[in-house]
């Protein structure tokens, strides 16, 4: 697929995911959430801090071609995002905390931006164009990465910031157990990890008994180990956009903007 300019097309933006240990971007038909472009993704640099990352945001801006000046960019990233300001730093920099941060990449680039919390992003592209599409009722998005992200989507209607990776169970931050990363950290096996997944997302039915658990995040692509592992009464289904729908859902937002 050619990068190229995207000035004059209907439904398009561009979409942004800062990740822990990537930053990817391309250019999405909002209409359909598919990507026009090629994914572009370059390493988060050492530190995760600002100004390092808001520059490779600016070089994937300039590898996805020039970009009009009305066209929506929506960015994404891992903290609770509140009028523009990011207010937590799990797994980046803690320069983040309280921080101007969409004026920031504003700047940076040149260009109006969205900005909004990962997995708010990528739970609202599968509400939209993945696993969760045509789901009425309560959907609780999870993303097993870096850290647990979440989304909790009402009826199609996304009720942002939820943080639910930080859910204390047995007197712990749970993300820092049941994360991929912890999978990796501590050399579990699926079995292993499955009985923490299974405790993280029993106290998640319990505190908020959704119709549908959508698990993202790069392992989900291997859902076949571990999913069938989980004993739950409420459907658990693993996401279907994969590592395009912090991209995509990015995109959305700021074409709804
Ligand atoms: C952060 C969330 C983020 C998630 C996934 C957590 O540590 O607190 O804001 O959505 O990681 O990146």
């Amino acid at each position: 697929m050619q990068c190229g300019r995207i000035g004059n097309m209907a439904h398009k933006a561009v979409g942004i995911d800062i990740g822990g240990t990537g930053i990817k971007g391309a250019i999405v038909d909002t209409a359909t959430g598919e990507l026009k472009s090629d994914r572009i993704k370059i390493a988060t640099p050492e530190g995760g801090e600002p100004e390092a990352i808001a520059d490779v945001v600016v070089q994937i801006m300039h590898k996805l071609g020039s970009v009009d000046s009305k066209e929506p960019v929506g960015v994404c990233f891992p903290a609770v995002v509140v009028k523009g300001r990011t207010l937590s730093a799990a797994n980046v920099s803690k320069k983040w905390i309280g921080f101007e941060a969409e004026k920031l990449f504003e700047k940076k680039l040149g260009h109006d931006i969205t900005f909004v919390n990962d997995a708010d992003a990528a739970g609202y592209a599968e509400s939209l164009f993945g696993a969760a599409k045509n789901n009425k009722g309560l959907v609780l998005m999870t993303t097993l990465g870096t850290g647990i992200g979440s989304a909790i989507i009402f009826n199609g209607v996304l009720v942002p910031n939820a943080e639910l990776g930080h859910l204390e169970i047995d007197g712990v931050d749970y993300e820092t157990k049941a994360s991929y990363s912890a999978k990796e950290r501590d050399n579990l096996d699926w079995n292993q990890w499955a009985e923490r997944l299974q405790k993280y997302f029993d106290e998640l039915v319990k505190l908020f008994h959704p119709d549908l658990i959508v698990v993202g995040g790069g392992v989900s692509k291997q859902y076949e180990d571990f999913l069938p592992l989980l004993k739950l009464d409420t459907k658990i289904v693993p996401a279907t956009l994969r590592n395009n729908a912090g991209i995509m859902g990015a995109a959305k937002f700021a074409s709804k903007k």
